[in-house]
């Protein structure tokens, strides 16, 4: 693995450096806010005196397990963890049937608004019978306790109620992004084995239909797999494909299904689900979470960081299903929590630029969870915008998926939040499974730009390069110090990669792969990724895997992909590619061969990786030892001058491309 701390942290434009040394501004929480908060300062000297029972405090509190459990944490085959493992539970019965016993079953649980502009109200009742009707279904379709499921829905109810239909019957759902392509569907229902793959004829998408069910179709196709049955959702009404046997209508099986279904109790270390995410190598990372661990950090973190108020609030997370943070902070954390929140299909500018601030109207959402890239763009948008819509309900603002830059914290808060209302800066990842470093609203004076402090219960540092934790005003890498609930078991089939990952860089710390900085305060501050992981539009992507993409393209010899700064999407794919001689690459223009190269990496993984560009280069910066030089590819896509290249094995090769980009052939 190659680690780039140097670039992102001597770089002022990797992580605005510069402008975190001199970011004075603070933000303490108003009285009012502070009266009323959930956590309290106590919670940091309560889990700092014993951890453990901390967090065995934080289970009973907020999960009901049907087996109460006695042990807390086992840490001896470290480092894999096993929590609460005596205990059981069931997931769905927590996110939906106890609220329903409780007498909450009026209390909605999700305002579903589709892009076009129809609406959907599911209560907390309504929601217990239609996850029972599809984990009855499930059954049905042969899915048993420990099988897995492949779901690749838009987000519509229906994706909510697969997830918690998976969960209720023990079988670990794999969400796969809709915008994902069949390839990279393909090898995840490989990876996880599923036997059923969920999925939709298709969702709305800028205005238009945009079909899913074809690339199920185009993935199966691609050789044996162990799938059973494809269930599709009518959403769109368009035309499919039809599989006589193997694929079946949601409308002829789960509608008529019976809504009575009873949770089956699992053991707390059963696996609740995997979710595949880019990693440094070409291939995908199953990550997988457990459940009585990962269910109670889901709870605490959204009711303490968000300071839920379960029967007042509206609460409003942007992420797609397809993301951990729509899993932990759209289905499990909010349900487990009874909240009532609001679920959108479409994009911010359909059919208009002002249509998210239109939901929160409408709405009176309170609590808004979103990422710093659609922070940006509607700060390019202009602020007249959300300046039409009432936001006055808004009360706390979370923001998630990449460093945030001070002057788009700042634009968040007054533009958004009305000055007033507290920002929680989240840092997490796939991997921890729910949210680790952020301020906690009603405690912590916040400062724009920073992450600043491990919540109560979890414990991280920021190392040098020997492990020893650096001095305030310094600058590392940042690891977590000790095991916490939601973490990670491993990664799916590949104990040794989970090993090697995470656990090798420093022995006995979780190395997270992000560059850090402690202020003057102790207070941390996330530069962004130190290794072949690049952040785009807050969804990690690996450059590795858009090279394989690249060079499985026949013009394409060799191929190096870096990831450069970017003033919307943080930072956008660059691509470098060494054309085959051979090629038959003709009379295509370089545009033509651009556009070609482009669309194949959209085809290959998913519109989501395509480059934002792709040059085409005589030959590419190696070290003596053969190892492409991004860092020097990095100053030529952010037009900087090009660093130290003296370790080159020919150093002329810079001079070269830069030759080769000023005169296009
Ligand atoms: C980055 C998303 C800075 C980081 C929940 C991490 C952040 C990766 C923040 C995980 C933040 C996430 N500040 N960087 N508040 N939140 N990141 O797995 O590089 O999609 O390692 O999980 O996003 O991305 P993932």
């Amino acid at each position: 693995m190659s680690l780039h701390l140097e670039a992102c942290v001597s770089d002022p434009t990797a992580g605005g450096l510069e402008n975190l040394l001199s970011e004075d501004r603070r933000f303490p929480p108003s009285a009012e806010f502070v009266a009323q908060a959930n956590a309290t300062a106590d919670l940091y000297s309560w889990a700092n005196a014993d951890r453990p029972a901390f967090w065995a405090e934080q289970a009973r509190d907020l999960i009901s397990w049907s087996t109460p459990f006695q042990e807390v944490l086992d840490w001896s085959q470290a480092p894999v963890a096993r929590w609460f493992a005596d205990g059981r539970l069931n997931a769905a019965y927590n996110a939906v049937d106890r609220h329903v016993e409780k007498g909450r079953g009026d209390r909605v649980a999700l305002h579903f608004e589709g892009e076009g502009g129809d609406t959907r109200t599911i209560t907390y009742a309504d929601l217990q019978r239609e996850v029972s009707k599809a984990a009855n279904a499930l059954t049905a379709l042969g899915v048993g306790t420990g099988d897995r499921v492949a779901i690749y829905l838009p987000l519509i109810p229906e994706a909510v109620f697969t997830m918690l239909a998976c969960a209720r019957i023990g079988a670990p759902h794999s969400v796969v992004f809709g915008g994902f392509s069949a390839e990279a569907l393909h090898s995840r229902i490989l990876d996880a084995e599923a036997t059923l793959v969920v999925t939709a004829d298709g969702g709305f998408r800028r205005g238009a239909p945009s079909a899913l069910k074809p690339a199920v179709d185009e993935a199966l196709a691609k050789g044996p797999t162990s799938v059973e049955h494809v269930l599709v959702v009518k959403r769109t009404g368009q035309d499919v494909e039809w599989t006589e046997g193997r694929d079946v209508w949601w409308s002829d099986v789960v509608d008529p299904a019976s809504d009575q279904h009873t949770p089956v109790e699992v053991d707390a270390e059963h696996p609740l689900f995997i979710l595949y995410t880019s990693g440094t190598t070409g291939k995908p990372k199953g990550i997988f979470h457990t459940t009585g661990g990962y269910l109670t950090q889901a709870a605490y973190t959204h009711l303490n960081v968000f300071d839920l108020k379960p029967e007042t609030d509206v609460y409003w997370c942007t992420a797609d299903i397809g993301w951990i943070t729509g899993h932990t902070y759209v289905v499990y954390g909010p349900l487990v929590n009874g909240a009532t929140q609001v679920i959108y299909e479409g994009t911010p500018d359909t059919p208009h630029r002002g249509r998210w601030w239109e939901i929160i109207a409408k709405y009176g959402v309170t609590i808004l969870y979103t990422a710093p890239t659609a922070i940006r763009t509607c700060m390019k948008w202009g602020e007249e915008i959300p300046g039409q819509f009432d936001l006055s309900s808004l009360r706390v603002l979370g923001s998630v998926g990449e460093p945030i830059n001070p002057e788009a914290w700042m634009w968040y808060r007054r533009v958004i939040g009305g000055d007033k209302a507290p920002i929680v800066d989240t840092w997490w990842q796939t991997e921890t499974g729910a949210i680790m470093i952020s301020p906690l609203p009603g405690v912590t004076e916040t400062k724009p730009g920073s992450a600043q402090v491990p919540l109560p219960g979890i414990a991280a540092d920021v190392v040098d390069d020997d492990a020893h934790p650096v001095p305030n005003g310094a600058g590392g890498y940042l690891v977590l110090t000790e095991p916490w609930p939601a973490m990670l078991r491993g990664i799916w089939g590949d104990e040794e990669r989970y090993k090697d990952t995470y656990w090798s860089r420093f022995r006995g710390l979780y190395f997270a792969g992000d560059g850090a900085k402690k202020d003057d305060d102790g207070d941390i501050w996330l530069l962004g990724r130190v290794d072949d992981v690049m952040n785009v539009s807050g969804h990690r992507l690996s450059t590795t895997e858009i090279e394989s993409a690249l060079v499985s393209h026949p013009w394409v010899a060799e191929a190096a992909v870096v990831g450069a700064t970017d003033d919307t999407t943080g930072q956008a794919v660059v691509a470098f590619v060494i054309l085959r001689g051979d090629a038959g690459v003709g009379e295509s223009s370089p545009d033509e061969v651009q556009l070609e190269l482009r669309n194949h990496v959209a085809k290959e993984i998913g519109p989501i990786a395509k480059p934002r560009q792709v040059l085409v280069v005589q030959e590419l910066p190696k070290t003596r030892s053969g190892k492409i030089m991004r860092r020097l590819l990095r100053d030529v896509a952010e037009h900087r001058a090009v660093g130290d290249a003296t370790t080159l094995a020919d150093s002329s090769v810079m001079d070269l491309i830069a030759q080769g980009l000023s005169t296009p052939s």
